[in-house]
């Protein structure tokens, strides 16, 4: 166990409100940096990019799960919750993580994957060894088939990857796992796996984890009677609060019991809910007696213009004010196409992250031809300044401060995700943002490792490495440490007012305190500068504001 030491200019280590205007950099950690030479991201290789990171400028690090897993689906099917999958590390290397971002003033989120476990779970093996209506079976969501023989599926439900949600074990029965087949979801109304999860929670906490990112948050408590609901039957009910399976008001029951365990901890353990729930359902989910945050991906939904910009902005500032906490701003992830290619597709497609994944549009051919890199990076660049400088935590996802690009090209046979598999293919899945990250032009994998990586790198990764953007003075890798060191300086309450003078057209321009203005021309044809002086700007600016161009101006 470590105790955290601030640097200078960082959070205290009793500040409990250290999570509202974090800047949180997200590793996932089989792609992050590879310290033995497996060609898989370990957390050897985290502690020794420590120093990236402190550079860098983020506060917190949020590490997906790198629990032992048989990686169904990157490892958010957890074979064990309280321990390291051994191809990643140990516990002591755990240990000794936490205690190297602790002593850099970096906090640590974890994963935390509650709605299902792997198959490979103990629990799940000991169920299916059980009988049907065994205690074992009744932390999992066991039913019998429907049709004489039973061996119809109890519900025509599909699982969020595709195919059906119902799966049937060797003795009959069948079990629920909204996503794979190899993720059975957990049965929340069985006391022993509330037990588990607070047992989970505190293990973490007690090894100086800062606090959790809450994996499908929404979708915990389930009513499940005698009677199945069929898949159009759901359909119809719209009411909120009523599905049987989503968002459900009893969820929050579960996360007013954790907070009583993050409250155990000086200071409390905070949390942030993957939640994907109508806009207003969200303040339940970020209030104080509950998670505390909620993540809203209405950035990453959105086209890049300044209209849905500005909507987002101020819908999200009263849904976290309604809560009490903050708001929340994410622009890629683990699971959605990289910002830098969404933005270089034409405007119609970029509003959605499923069409840019599907095949056509990333493979070559000719949509690929409608994909202008050098414009999605730039916006990409204007849409990061933009997501800086709001209020909130900003969730950063690894390599989007190299403005890296989706890769497209990945081979069928390299492929691991399993939206790929269940899609036949026609979803060409989430391994394009999942690609081991390039430290070094040259060399095995770019650095990431001394022997290959997991997912084939693509050639062009040399020229967006970090030894290519080091210190270069127009890399987006110095954008975002320019960006991370000014907001630390600048960032004061959580107040914003817009400039109306500013905010014309394509043009959205809003204050923060400290007279830190920021604008951001969301057209293509210039625009007037704002007078003052310019602190940082995405792209180089000449008299003028040109197109898909934010700067930040006192
Ligand atoms: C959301 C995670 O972000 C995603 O990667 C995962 O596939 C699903 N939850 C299921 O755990
Ligand atoms: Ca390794």
């Amino acid at each position: 166990m470590t105790s955290f030491t601030a640097q200078a200019g960082t959070a205290t280590a009793h500040d409990a409100d250290w999570w509202r205007q974090a800047a949180v950099y997200q590793i996932y950690p089989r792609s992050f940096a590879d310290g033995n030479g497996d060609g898989i991201g370990d957390l050897q290789g985290i502690i020794s990019r420590v120093p990236y990171l402190a550079r860098l400028g983020v506060d917190a690090v949020w590490l997906s799960p790198f629990y032992p897993s048989a990686l169904a689906d990157g490892g958010y099917d957890v074979d064990d919750y309280r321990d390291v999958d051994p191809r990643i590390g140990t516990l002591d290397d755990f240990d000794e993580m936490v205690a190297a971002l602790h002593a850099a003033g970096i906090r640590l989120i974890v994963d935390i994957v509650p709605n299902h476990s792997s198959n490979r779970h103990a629990w799940f093996q000991e169920a299916l060894a059980s009988p049907a209506g065994s205690p074992a079976r009744d932390r999992y969501i066991f039913r019998d088939g429907r049709g004489p023989s039973g061996d119809e599926p109890p519900a025509d439900w599909e699982s969020n990857f595709g195919g059906p949600a119902w799966t049937r074990t060797p003795d009959g029965q069948w079990y629920l796992h909204l996503f794979a087949a190899e993720q059975p979801d957990f049965n929340w109304d069985n006391e022993e796996v509330r037990e588990d999860f607070r047992t989970t929670l505190r293990f973490w906490s007690d090894r100086g984890v800062d606090g959790f990112r809450i994996d499908v948050a929404h979708g915990l408590a389930k009513e499940l009677g005698d009677e199945l609901p069929s898949r159009a039957e759901m359909e119809r009910i719209t009411a909120p609060g009523q599905h049987p399976l989503w968002d459900r008001d009893e969820v929050h029951e579960i996360y007013q019991d954790w907070r009583r365990v993050f409250d155990e901890y000086d200071p409390p353990r905070i949390a942030v809910a993957e939640a994907w729930v109508e806009a207003t359902r969200r303040p339940r989910y970020a209030s104080a007696d509950g998670l505390g945050q909620a993540f809203n991906f209405d950035l990453l939904e959105a086209p890049f213009a300044a209209e849905p910009f500005r909507r987002i902005v101020a819908d999200n500032l009263a849904l976290a004010a309604q809560a009490g906490s903050s708001t929340t701003w994410v622009l890629s992830n683990h699971d959605v196409v990289r910002h830098a290619t969404r933005y270089g597709f034409p405007v119609d497609a970029s509003a959605t992250t499923s069409r840019p994944r599907t095949r056509d549009w990333l493979l070559s051919g000719a949509p690929e031809a409608e994909l202008d890199r050098d414009l999605g990076l730039r916006r990409a660049r204007a849409a990061t300044l933009f997501e800086l400088a709001l209020p909130g935590s900003a969730y950063l996802y690894q390599g989007e401060e190299l403005g890296l690009h989706e890769v497209g090209d990945i081979p069928d046979d390299a492929r691991q995700d399993p939206t790929f598999f269940h899609s036949r293919g026609v979803d060409v899945g989430r391994d394009g943002c999942r690609v081991p990250l390039p430290w070094t032009r040259e060399g095995s994998s770019f650095g990431f490792g001394s022997n290959g990586a997991h997912l084939p790198q693509p050639s062009w990764f040399a020229e967006s490495s970090v030894e290519a953007e080091d210190d270069v003075a127009t890399s987006t890798l110095t954008l975002y440490r320019q960006a991370l060191a000014l907001r630390r300086e600048l960032q004061a309450d959580e107040g914003l007012v817009w400039d109306e003078q500013l905010s014309q057209g394509d043009v959205l321009a809003f204050r923060r305190p400290n007279g830190w203005t920021c604008v951001t021309n969301f057209g293509s044809s210039p625009a007037a500068l704002p007078s003052g002086e310019v602190l940082l700007a995405s792209s180089a600016v000449d008299g003028e504001l040109p197109g898909a161009t934010t700067v930040w101006v006192r």
